[in-house]
């Protein structure tokens, strides 16, 4: 490490000492010498006449005030300092990059043969020497100067206002955005694609061009991504109330992109993952996925863009929400509960292991190293989780006044977390000052629930108790404002209307004290409880049920995720029995009971094909993982794959009549044709394992007129060893090795293999012609799915698949550090492994600590995770 990096804290919050109103930008676009000239107009908001810009990885060529060479500026370690400014000036800065060289895509760089850049957080310090902090907003123009043939499109954000011809073959477009924006909104692409155009007239009449940008031969993938934004367009409308504010939308897609997609104001730039879709090449999940984050994306206009982040500690201000919006977006027009199920699996696997990790952070962080390394689940997923619990407590109407107000008060500003509760409590008279906890408390909460029926007196009561274990960053806890759904249910499943003191009580009880009782009046008889239902909180349950009374939930619970919970409750009981019976040498073992209650759920007529699949699916291994402080890996795969088994075997005659009886003749992308795939493909996952698995998972490979069902077969093959799984994957290779994302599918099964040569064969995997370290898509397909996916090769005994997360980790450090830094997490998490697995990651650890040129990306997780 040349300098120990050093970190940021929230407290430390100062507004600027100057502000930027204007920006006009020149791009002479060069593969390796790309010269960026930017005019700013600058005003000083208090007595200082010293100005600190950032800036990295830039080549400065000059810099004028107010006409003037300036001779009055220091080049530090990712400043420039200038001094004896005067109050306001136009400043002129001359700075050369090389985009080409640009390998951790972020700024400007090259993907595949086009330019484009990726600012948010801190990208666009490596275009030039700016402000680049979210609480300066300019008006842009940016002029961008390219070679006409190789890049006959040369977009940015806003509008096109000029162009024109040069010499030597080289043209020029200038463009003017009227909305003034934080640099990580800034964007622009130069390059040659397939267009498909499409407009929309917003409610109160604009019309809006849209324009979808894909490489060459791709037109034929880019209607559904066009769709999903015509739908996101009008919901945005109907629901929020809000519409599009410029004549032009633009999405480019990419093949190389670290994440999923950014919101850049009216020039979004994609993952390619996320706009490409055709029967052929995409599954019914990638189509979700794209609907999904096209919705996201376009959200981000007013919840991001509009109202932006005053400081980046203030992230979930904007994708917290965003993501609740999105999540409403794909439930309005999808299956709410299948949504809500999902979403669900995300918090309580991987947002929960990573609250109980070495990274654990409130939603609002106190303190940042590097602010790529919090672009994760706890800001995103639980910040929508806490956005959610608003919406409980508040209502739609509630909510939605609380949004007018936060618009009315901010829009064109940088807002932070407590102008939007502000907002919220202030447009609905709800007391969230506890409340507020949520953004700066983090960890997983545990509510311990405890009943009592009293038969004479006819009372029922819920005895509430939360706590909330030390996390690493902060030790101690409070009690949080936790809004805890609850139903009651009599014997023949009617619903129990909840009573005290001859008044109705409201189904969400504000749960606000370590522990806290709540009693119920003319209760009848014993009830029983449905509770936690919508997961109206982020935590962890404790309630001591019966197999009776989840086998009853799974049928007369009123609502669909109520009763998915009560089966995966049931699962988990077994789940852990059988871990511990397993640990002690017995066999794995199921009561007929909870086979007959599943084999219910397979015969019901009253169920939608969707939600079936989701009831049959059991926990992830993940999941099941962070139940526990010390993490028995074989023990947990043994118990997951015998219970398929057992299933599969118990249940074969259900599953095979599904199987045939759900086949469709034709394809089509819409909601029930998708549930009825996702549930045959399920009943195959579990047929897979008996006696005709082999026969049915390669017909139907080569039967398939979609992918969703290919990649089911292939998944089944992959996961039950079938004797065809070499067959299908090499045709599959085959005919898609000329397509990277196709390929990527196709990646994450070698990387899931579940077979004990697997890392052999990785290794071999890396050098297929579809597959480069340099392309995140492909690393997170192999790799990614390797570490993440296929715990117990990834965690053989002989320390191989960490000394290999070891090497590549080293390698990306160089080239990608961000990409990087999202591949070491599980290895973060050495803690909750035998001695012997935690010397030898610890060891892996060590190694990247000690490189000389370790990425701040790196430096910030591995020091936290070995000083713990
Ligand atoms: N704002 C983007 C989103 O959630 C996130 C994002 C895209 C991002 N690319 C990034 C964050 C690169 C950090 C770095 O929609
Ligand atoms: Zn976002």
């Amino acid at each position: 490490m040349a300098q120990t990096p050093q970190a940021k804290y929230r407290k430390d919050y100062l507004s600027p000492s100057h502000t930027i109103t204007d920006l006009d930008l020149t791009f002479d676009l060069h593969d390796n010498a790309t010269i960026v000239t930017a005019v700013s107009k600058v005003k000083q908001l208090r007595e200082e006449n010293t100005l600190v810009l950032d800036g990295e990885s830039l080549k400065l060529v000059s810099v004028t005030v107010n006409g003037e060479a300036w001779s009055h500026f220091k080049e530090l370690e990712g400043a420039l300092e200038l001094s004896q400014l005067p109050e306001s000036f136009d400043l002129v800065i001359v700075t050369e990059i090389d985009p080409e060289a640009n390998t951790a895509l972020e700024g400007l760089y090259k993907s595949g043969g086009a330019f484009c850049t990726q600012c948010e957080a801190e990208g666009f310090r490596r275009i030039t020497y700016y402000l680049d902090r979210p609480d300066v907003l300019a008006k842009y123009t940016t002029k961008v100067i390219a070679d006409k043939s190789t890049y006959p499109f040369l977009l940015s954000n806003g509008n096109r206002v000029a162009e024109g011809e040069l010499e030597g073959g080289r043209h020029w477009v200038q463009w003017q955005d009227p909305h003034p924006k934080p640099a990580y909104l800034f964007a622009l692409v130069a390059g040659d694609f397939d267009v498909l155009r499409d407009n929309y007239v917003t409610k109160s009449g604009r019309n809006v061009e849209l324009e979808i940008f894909v490489d060459k031969g791709n037109l034929d993938r880019a209607p559904h991504a066009m769709t999903s934004l015509i739908n996101s367009m009008k919901w945005d409308e109907e629901r929020f109330g809000l519409e599009y504010d410029l004549d032009i939308y633009m999405i480019v897609a990419v093949d190389f992109f670290n994440m999923g997609a950014m919101e850049n104001k009216g020039l979004n730039i994609f993952n390619s993952k996320y706009v490409l879709a055709n029967e052929k090449t995409a599954t019914d999940s990638d189509y979700l996925g794209i609907e999904a984050v096209i919705g996201h994306e376009y959200f981000h206009n007013w919840t991001g863009n509009r109202v932006t982040c005053r400081d980046w500690f203030q992230l979930s201000l904007k994708e917290g929400l965003t993501v609740f919006r999105d999540q409403e977006f794909s439930s309005d027009l999808g299956s709410r509960a299948v949504n809500r199920i999902n979403n669900v699996r995300i918090i309580r696997g991987p947002q929960f292991a990573e609250d109980a990790s070495p990274m654990s952070h409130p939603i609002r962080p106190e303190k940042v190293i590097e602010m790529n390394n919090f672009y994760t689940l706890t800001v995103y997923e639980k910040g929508s989780e806490v956005i959610r619990m608003m919406h409980t407590l508040l209502g739609e109407e509630g909510f939605q006044a609380g949004m007018k107000l936060y618009f009315e008060r901010h829009d064109g500003t940088a807002a932070t977390c407590e102008d939007f509760v502000s907002a919220m409590e202030d447009a609905s008279g709800v007391d969230l000052k506890q409340f507020r906890l949520w953004y700066s408390q983090s960890g997983t909460p545990t509510l311990s629930v405890q009943s009592q029926y009293d038969a004479e007196a006819k009372t029922y009561s819920l005895t509430v108790s939360q706590s909330t274990e030390p996390t690493h960053e902060q030790q101690e806890k409070q009690a949080l404002h936790i809004p805890f759904d609850v139903e009651l249910y009599t014997q023949a499943g009617d619903v129990i209307e909840l009573r005290r003191n001859d008044e109705r009580v409201h189904n969400v009880l504000d749960v606000t004290e370590a522990e806290q009782t709540f009693v119920f009046d003319n209760v009848s008889e014993k009830p029983v409880p449905s509770l936690l239902r919508e997961f109206s909180a982020p935590v962890k349950l404790e309630y001591d049920y019966s197999d009776e009374e989840l086998i009853f939930l799974m049928v007369h619970a009123r609502n669909e995720f109520a009763r998915w919970d009560a089966g995966q409750m049931l699962l988990a009981k077994y789940i852990r029995s059988n871990v511990a019976g397993v640990q002690q040498g017995r066999e794995v073992e199921l009561p007929s009971s909870l086979v007959d209650a599943f084999r219910g759920v397979l015969l019901s007529d009253k169920l939608e094909p969707a939600f079936i699949a989701e009831m049959m699916s059991l926990p992830s291994h993940n999941e099941v993982s962070g139940w526990y402080k010390q993490v028995d890996v074989d023990a947990i795969a043994t118990v997951l794959k015998a219970i398929k088994v057992k299933l599969a075997s118990e249940l074969e005659d259900e599953f095979a009549a599904l199987y045939h009886s759900l086949k469709q003749a034709d394809y089509s992308v819409d909601h029930p044709a998708i549930g009825k795939r996702s549930l045959r493909n399920t009943a195959l996952a579990f047929l897979a394992y008996t006696e005709q698995g082999n026969q049915l998972v390669e017909k139907q490979y080569n039967d398939a007129n979609n992918m969703t069902d290919t990649v089911a077969a292939m998944a089944a093959a992959n996961s039950a060893q079938l004797e065809c799984r070499e067959a299908l994957m090499a045709d599959y290779s085959n005919k898609w090795k000329h397509d990277g994302l196709v390929m990527d599918k196709w990646f994450a099964l070698q990387g899931t293999n579940p077979a004990e040569d697997v890392l052999d064969v990785i290794k071999e995997t890396m050098s297929h012609e579809a597959f480069s370290l340099k392309n995140p898509n492909r690393t997170r397909s192999l790799i990614g799915a390797f570490l993440n996916m296929n715990p117990v090769r990834f965690h053989a005994k002989t320390g191989e698949g960490y000394q290999f997360a070891g090497e590549i980790l080293q390698e990306l450090n160089s080239s990608n550090p961000q990409v990087a830094s999202r591949l070491i997490d599980p290895l973060l998490k050495f803690r909750k492994y035998d001695e012997q697995r935690q010397a030898l990651i610890k060891a892996e650890l060590e190694a990247l600590k000690s490189m000389d040129n370790l990425a701040k990306d790196l430096f910030e997780k591995v020091t936290k995770a070995l000083e713990a």
